[in-house]
């Protein structure tokens, strides 16, 4: 399966600032979400067909309480203050993943805040394409 790695800082940033000041991001850094509802970070993915992929949000939220997030694809929620616990640490990183359908061409993957807190910290998004591994004829 071909998996794609898109960074955060990369990414269209609405109410957030990049930082580096908590170790074990990937890339450059991390967005540090402004604590507020609304703030989001947007990735552009451009998939050369529809198909189903799952996607991966690496984040890191250091406080005991949830910060969702509702994520949307192409304007259209599909998970609705999805649940981004706290991971222990801001420098304890963790996974999040789900499954969605993308159109062919440019698509628009948006993680927004929906409450007071703002986000967790976000590293990436990862795209598994899900296709089954090449045939090896040889
Ligand atoms: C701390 C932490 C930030 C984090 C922020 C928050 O300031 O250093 O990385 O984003 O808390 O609560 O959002």
């Amino acid at each position: 399966a071909a998996v794609t790695r898109y960074e955060a800082e990369d990414a269209t940033i609405s109410r957030g600032a990049v930082e580096s000041d908590h170790p074990g991001f990937t890339g450059t850094g991390f967005v540090n979400y402004d604590n507020l509802t609304g703030s989001y970070v947007d990735w552009t993915v451009d998939s050369p067909q529809a198909r189903t992929v799952t996607l991966t949000l690496r984040y890191a939220n250091g406080t005991t309480t949830d910060r969702p997030m509702d994520i949307s694809v192409n304007g259209t929620v599909i998970s609705t203050a999805r649940p981004f616990n706290g991971t222990g640490s801001w420098t304890s990183w963790a996974t999040n993943t789900l499954t969605v359908s993308l159109a062919a061409g440019n698509n628009h993957i948006r993680a927004t805040a929906t409450t007071a807190n703002g986000g967790p910290n976000v590293d990436s998004l990862t795209v598994d394409d899900q296709a089954p591994p090449a045939t090896d004829w040889s």
